[in-house]
C-alpha cells in the first residue's frame, strides 16, 4: 500500500544521541548502536524501528537485557515493550556487506581483495545498517566509532570531526568521530580501506580553517586533482552567492566505482560515483569535466540546501534536490557560459522530463505518494524542481531571492523543513505571497503555453494574447491555470530591440489566468516578440512565427538562449514538412540560416555547434502520435544531410580543417567550443561525403590530444558504419583495457548504433570479459544507453528489443532493485508507438509485471500499465 503526503504524522520517537560502533569486515561487520530516546507526549505508541535484513545478536533497554517477549522483529519493523522518555535502547546486529549488490546500506566496492567498504542511506539505506526511524524528520547527533584490521583497512572515516584513533590488539585499529550537527539518518556514511588520498587546508570567509581530503583507490588518486580545485571553487562560491560557510573542520570526498546514482552530500563525507569525481585529460570529455564541476558543487552546496536544512519527509524531496540542482546551475552558468548552460539544462528537461511528464510515469514535483521513494529522484523532482525555484528566484529579483534565502536558511537552521516553509520565507523576506506558486508543485504535467500578436498600425500597440493549458496526467484528469512568468523583449523588423516599459527592453509579464491579454503602446512597426527568453518557465510554447520571424530570432536575438530556440522552432517545422511532404519552406529558411551564419567569426563556435544541431529524437518523438522510432531517425538524418548540403561540404571541410589545425589540450572554453563544433562539422559532412569524414574522423581518432576528440573520431566513425570502425574500436579497447571509465563510454558508444543493428551488437558486448550485471556504470554504459538513448536500436520492429529488455531486467531485479528500476523507464511512452510496436512494448512490460519483482520495479511497471 502506497506512502501517503496526507498521511504525515511527526514521530512518535526521536533520537537525541545515538553511539555508533561497527567491527567491520567483508564478509559479515557487527553494529552497535545506543539510541537516547524520546517520546512525543502528545503521541501514545511503542517504540517501533525501522529494520530491513538485520541479524540480531543482542538487545538490551536501559542497561537490561530484553526479555524475547518484549520485543517483536517481523516485517521491517522492530517493536519494542516498556520504552520510557529518556530511555537508552541498545541493539548489536550482524549485516552482511560483500552479499549485498543492491548497493543500498553497508557494501563492499571492489573485489574482495582490494576493494573497500562504504555506505549509501538516502532514501532508506540507513535501516539496512542498524535498528531506527529511519525518516528525515528525525535528527539526531552521532558520535560513531569504526573498528578494523590495520592492515585491511587502513583507512576509517566517517562523517562529522575526528574525535581520537588508536591501536587495539591483533592488528586492530579504531577512529572516532562526532557530528555535532544533529542530522537524519541518511546523512550517515562511513568508508574503511585501502584508499590515498589528496589533502588541502582551506580557510572559509568566516575564518574556520577546514582539511579537505580527496580519497580514492591508489590507481586513481592522481585524478582527483581537478576535483579538489572543482570543490575550492564551488565552496568560494557558496560563500559568495549565498554567504554560507563549511561548517566542520575536515571534509572528506570518497570516489567508488560501485555507485546506483551520481553522488551523496552525507554530511562531512560525500561519496561520488568515480564517473563524476574523476578527471585526467586522457580518458575524460569537455562534458564530462564540466559534469564532474558540477557534481562537486551539487554536493558541496546540499550541505546547506539539505543537510543543515533538510526535508520533513520525502515528499519535499524537491526543497533540497530541486533547490540543489539550481544552485549548481546558477554555479555552472558563473564558472562557463550562462547562455550554453542554460541551452544544456533546457535540452535535458526537454529530453528527460517532459516525456517523464507526458507519460504513465507522470507526478508532481512534490508527489502526493509513492511505494518505493527510490523511483522519486526523477528529472521532475530534480530538474523541473530547479526550474520551479528559477521562477521563484526571477520573481524576486537577485537580491530579493537573496534575501529571502538568507532568511530560509536562518529560520530553518537545523530543522526539517516543507516547501511551505521555503515559499513563505522567500516570500515573507520580500512581502510578496508566493502562495500562487505552490500549484505548480501539485500540479503534474507540462503546460502549453500558446500566444498570438496583434499589431494596431492606428493605435501603434501591440497586444499579445496568451494562453495556458495543461492536458490530464494519470490520477489527475484536471488542471488548473498556474502562474507563468513570461519574460519577453520586441525585436522590430531590422533585429532591434524596442524600448517597453521605462525604456526597458525586456519585461515579465505573468500570466495566471487560463486567457490574457498584455497591451505594449508605442509601437512603431509590427514587431517580433521573443518569448519566454532565457526560458523563463517550464512550459511548452506555442505561437504561429512565420519561418523569417524566426530567422529574425535566430540571427539578432540578443539572449543566446532564444537564439537557440529560434533554431530548434525552425528545425521542428523543416521536420515536419520533410515529414509530410509539403514543400521545403521552413528547411531553406534554416539551413540558408545557418549557412548564413556559419562563417560569422563573432559566433562562439560552442554557440554555433548547438545552433547546428536539431531537436533530438526523443524530443520529436514526443511531438508525434504513433510514433514509429526508425522514421524519426531517419527523417532526422535527412534534414541534417539538408542542413549539411545548404552549408556545403566543401565548407564543412575547410572549418573541419581549420579547427584541427587549431587544436589542442587546453580545457579553457574557447578550446572545448572550438572540439565541441569540431564534432558538429564531422557529424553534418559524414552524412556528406563520407569517405572524406572517415578520413578525417580516423585520423582525429589516432591523433587526438583529448579524449573529447579522440571519442568523437570513433563516434562517427562506429555511428555511421565507416569501415575503420572495427580497427578503431579494437585499438581504443586495448588503450584503456584497464580504465573502467573509459572502457563505459566503449561500451556506450556502441550501443548508440542506430537501428536494427543495435541489438546484435548490444548482444555480443554482453559477453564480453568485461560486461558484469553487478556494476551500475557498466549496466548504464550498455544497457541504458542503447534502451534509453537509442530510440532506433531499442524500438525494433519486431519487439525483439522489448523482449530482450525485459529479461534482462528480471536478472538485474534479483541483484539491484534500484538500477533495474531506473532502466525499466526504457519503456515509458510505449502507448504513444505506432500500433505494431505498441503491442509489442506492451506485451513485454505485462510479462515482467507477472513476474514477482522488487517494490522499485513493481512500481514503475505496475503505473507503465496504469496510465
Ligand atoms: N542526494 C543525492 C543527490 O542528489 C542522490 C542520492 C539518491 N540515492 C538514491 N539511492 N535514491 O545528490
Ligand atoms: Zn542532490
Amino acid at each position: 500500500s502506497p506512502i501517503r503526503l496526507a498521511d504525515y504524522r511527526p514521530p512518535a520517537w526521536t533520537v537525541a544521541r545515538i553511539e555508533l560502533e561497527f567491527d567491520l569486515g567483508i564478509d559479515t561487520s557487527e553494529v552497535h548502536s545506543r539510541l537516547h530516546l524520546h517520546r512525543d507526549p502528545a503521541q501514545d505508541a511503542p517504540l517501533r524501528l525501522d529494520g530491513e535484513g538485520l541479524e540480531l545478536l543482542a538487545i538490551a533497554l536501559d542497561g537490561q537485557p530484553l526479555d524475547a517477549s518484549a520485543y517483536r522483529y517481523r516485517e521491517n519493523v522492530l517493536e519494542v515493550d516498556g520504552v520510557a522518555d529518556g530511555s537508552v535502547l541498545e541493539t548489536r546486529v550482524r549485516v552482511r556487506p560483500a552479499a549485498n549488490t543492491a548497493l543500498e546500506g553497508l557494501y563492499l566496492s571492489g573485489s574482495r581483495e582490494r576493494g573497500f567498504l562504504l555506505t549509501q542511506c538516502e532514501a532508506e539505506g540507513f535501516r539496512h545498517i542498524t535498528f531506527f526511524p529511519d525518516r528525515p524528520d528525525v535528527l539526531t547527533r552521532y558520535t560513531v566509532t569504526l573498528r578494523a584490521e590495520r592492515e585491511r583497512f587502513p583507512v576509517l572515516l566517517a562523517g562529522g570531526n575526528p574525535d581520537g584513533a588508536g591501536e587495539l590488539p591483533d592488528g586492530r585499529h579504531w577512529a572516532r568521530f562526532v557530528d555535532p550537527y544533529p542530522k537524519p539518518c541518511y546523512l550517515f556514511a562511513l568508508v574503511a580501506g585501502r584508499l590515498e588520498k589528496l589533502e588541502r587546508d582551506y580557510v572559509t570567509a568566516d575564518g574556520r580553517r577546514v582539511a579537505l581530503v580527496i580519497w580514492a583507490e591508489p590507481d586513481v588518486i592522481e585524478c582527483c586533482h581537478y576535483a579538489m580545485d572543482a570543490l575550492e571553487r564551488a565552496m568560494r562560491w557558496d560563500e559568495q552567492a549565498y554567504g554560507r560557510n563549511f561548517d566542520l573542520d575536515v571534509f572528506h570526498v570518497v570516489a567508488t566505482h560501485d555507485f546506483n546514482m551520481g553522488a551523496m552530500e552525507n554530511k562531512g563525507l560525500n561519496i561520488f560515483n568515480a564517473k563524476y569525481l574523476l578527471a585526467d585529460p586522457d580518458t575524460t570529455t569537455d562534458d564530462e569535466y564540466r559534469a564532474v564541476e558540477a557534481v562537486i558543487g551539487h554536493e558541496y552546496f546540499h550541505n546547506w540546501s539539505g543537510n543543515r536544512v533538510t526535508c520533513r519527509d520525502w515528499f519535499q524531496l524537491s526543497l533540497k534536490e530541486g533547490l540543489t540542482v539550481f544552485r549548481e546551475q546558477q554555479f555552472s552558468a558563473d564558472m562557463y557560459s550562462p547562455s550554453l548552460k542554460r541551452i544544456d539544462d533546457v535540452a535535458l528537461l526537454r529530453r528527460a522530463q517532459f516525456p517523464e511528464d507526458a507519460g504513465p510515469l507522470a507526478h508532481p514535483v512534490r508527489p502526493s505518494q509513492y511505494s518505493e521513494i527510490n523511483n522519486f529522484y526523477t528529472a521532475t523532482v530534480y530538474e523541473k524542481g530547479s526550474e520551479l525555484v528559477r521562477m521563484l528566484a526571477g520573481r524576486l529579483g537577485p537580491e530579493g531571492f537573496r534575501r529571502g534565502m538568507d532568511l530560509y536558511f536562518e529560520r530553518n537552521d537545523g530543522r526539517a523543513a516543507t516547501l511551505e516553509d521555503f515559499l513563505a520565507a522567500l516570500g515573507q523576506a520580500n512581502g510578496i505571497d508566493l502562495a500562487p506558486y505552490l500549484a505548480w508543485y501539485g500540479q503534474a504535467g507540462t503546460p502549453r503555453l500558446s500566444g498570438e500578436g496583434h499589431y494596431d498600425a492606428a493605435t501603434r500597440t501591440y497586444t499579445l494574447t496568451l494562453r495556458q493549458h495543461t492536458p490530464p496526467t494519470p490520477g489527475q484528469p484536471d488542471k488548473r491555470p498556474l502562474p507563468i512568468p513570461v519574460k519577453l523583449a520586441l525585436f522590430d523588423p531590422d533585429g532591434r530591440m524596442l524600448p517597453l516599459h521605462e525604456g526597458a527592453t525586456e519585461q515579465v509579464v505573468v500570466l495566471d489566468t487560463q486567457e490574457q491579454s498584455f497591451v505594449f503602446p508605442g509601437i512603431g512597426r509590427a514587431p517580433v516578440p521573443s518569448l519566454l527568453r532565457g526560458f523563463s518557465a517550464p512550459v511548452i510554447l506555442d505561437y504561429a512565427y512565420l519561418p523569417a520571424e524566426l530567422a529574425l530570432l535566430l540571427t539578432h536575438d540578443t539572449d543566446g538562449f532564444n537564439r537557440w530556440e529560434a533554431a530548434q522552432q525552425l528545425a521542428w517545422r523543416a521536420y515536419a514538412e520533410l515529414r509530410d511532404g509539403r514543400g521545403h519552406q521552413a528547411l531553406a529558411v534554416w539551413g540558408d540560416t545557418l549557412a548564413g551564419l556559419f562563417d560569422q567569426a563573432t559566433l562562439d563556435p560552442a554557440l554555433l555547434a548547438d545552433l547546428l544541431t536539431p531537436l533530438s529524437e526523443v524530443e520529436l518523438a514526443e511531438r508525434e502520435t504513433d510514433v514509429d522510432p526508425a522514421r524519426i531517425h531517419a527523417l532526422r538524418q535527412t534534414l541534417q544531410r539538408e542542413l549539411a548540403s545548404r552549408i556545403g561540404a566543401g565548407v564543412l571541410a575547410d572549418r573541419y580543417r581549420a579547427l584541427t589545425a587549431q587544436a589542442s589540450d587546453a580545457l579553457d572554453a574557447a578550446s572545448q567550443a572550438r572540439r565541441r563544433l569540431k564534432r558538429r562539422v564531422l557529424e553534418l559532412l559524414v552524412l556528406l561525403d563520407a569517405p572524406a569524414a572517415h578520413a578525417f574522423a580516423t585520423a582525429q581518432f589516432e591523433r587526438a590530444a583529448t579524449m573529447t576528440d579522440r571519442l568523437a573520431g570513433l563516434a562517427v566513425l562506429v555511428r555511421s558504419g565507416a569501415p575503420q570502425a572495427a580497427g578503431a574500436l579494437a585499438r581504443y579497447r586495448t588503450r584503456h583495457a584497464d580504465n573502467a571509465l573509459a572502457l563505459d563510454k566503449w561500451f556506450a558508444v556502441q550501443a548508440q548504433i542506430p537501428g536494427e543493428p543495435a541489438l546484435a551488437r548490444v548482444r555480443a558486448l554482453e559477453a564480453d570479459p568485461k560486461f558484469t550485471l553487478k556494476n551500475p556504470n557498466r549496466v548504464q554504459a550498455l544497457l541504458g544507453t542503447w534502451a534509453r538513448g537509442n530510440p532506433s536500436g531499442f524500438h525494433r520492429a519486431d519487439g525483439e528489443g522489448y523482449r530482450f529488455l525485459a529479461a534482462r531486467l528480471a536478472e538485474l531485479d534479483a541483484l539491484n532493485p534500484q538500477v533495474a528500476a531506473r532502466l525499466a523507464t526504457a519503456f515509458n511512452g510505449w502507448q504513444r508507438l505506432e500500433p505494431v510496436r505498441r503491442e509489442k512494448a506492451r506485451a513485454a512490460v505485462a510479462g515482467l509485471a507477472e513476474q514477482s519483482l522488487s517494490r522499485n520495479l513493481a512500481e514503475i511497471v505496475g503505473n507503465m500499465l496504469k496510465g
